[in-house]
């Protein structure tokens, strides 16, 4: 499938923020400004798993799908704090993203452990959302390929190539996110086109492919017009309403509709 076939998708990352005030006024406001944009441009949302009753009666019924920003590796049992898959999609639930940088650095999650939660994932019937990225480190030292090609290694090893094929996976240099410095729509074009044969090799061509870290309306036209670059996973700029739609809206000038 060509560039222009692929859908656009867009989807905020929440992270740990959000009242139940303010969840409503912006879940409105998504779904709102959502309905204006063309057919092949989807948008998502996923949210600390306390509010997911709340996003759920916001945003059904709207395009906007929904989900969360980590899944447990077991599907029930004694793990104390810990949110199942199953738990997740019983609120009409589509997507969760898995491995986030945040995860893999302040929970000491393993690429292995990263693996079994995407199995978890697709298991429910959820789309997994695979972060992958390197360090400002990695990156001078010349291993960008090799740390990302490793993290999705990880994945796909354990994986069909059905199952490969229902992933999202997302390219978040850690040295890019929440720091006002975005990759490059060179840099990041170039990692996605290297992911992007790495999904090839596994009969999984066309998984949507989004870029994260620092996206903000001024540059997301730029990263979005990449060939491999079929949308964002966008943190800070999620959690304003006219940021976020701005965002989307540069997802609908890119895409084969706009
Ligand atoms: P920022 O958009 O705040 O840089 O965060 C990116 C991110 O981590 C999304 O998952």
């Amino acid at each position: 499938m060509s560039k222009q076939q692929r859908a656009k998708l867009v989807v905020g990352n929440w992270k740990m923020h959000g009242r139940l005030a303010a969840n409503a006024t912006l879940l409105q406001a998504v779904a709102q400004g959502s309905g204006e944009l063309p057919a092949d441009v989807r948008v998502g949302v996923c949210v600390p798993g306390v509010y997911l009753a709340q996003t759920q009666a916001l945003l059904e019924g709207s395009r906007v799908e929904w989900g969360v920003q980590d899944v447990s590796a077991f599907t029930h049992g004694a793990y104390t704090g810990e949110v199942a898959a199953p738990m997740v999609t019983d609120f009409g639930a589509m997507l969760a993203i898995v491995g986030h940088s945040e995860r893999r650095a302040y929970h000491r999650e393993s690429a292995e452990l990263v693996a079994v939660k995407t199995q978890r994932a697709l298991e429910a019937g959820l789309t997994p959302i695979v972060c992958v990225g390197e360090t400002l480190e990695e990156r001078e030292a010349g291993s960008t390929e090799q740390v990302v090609g490793a993290q999705l290694d990880e994945v796909l090893a354990k994986l069909s190539a059905q199952e490969a094929a229902r992933l999202v996976v997302a390219y978040e240099p850690v040295w890019a996110i929440g720091t006002g410095k975005s990759a490059t729509a060179e840099q990041a074009q170039a990692v996605h086109a290297f992911l992007r044969a790495r999904l090839a090799a596994k009969g999984a061509a066309d998984v949507p492919l989004l870029y994260g870290g620092s996206v903000k309306p001024e540059n997301a036209e730029e990263l979005f017009r990449q060939p491999d670059i079929d949308g964002g996973l966008i943190g800070g700029a999620s959690l304003k309403d006219q940021d976020f739609l701005a965002i989307c809206r540069a997802a609908a000038v890119t895409s084969v509709a706009g």
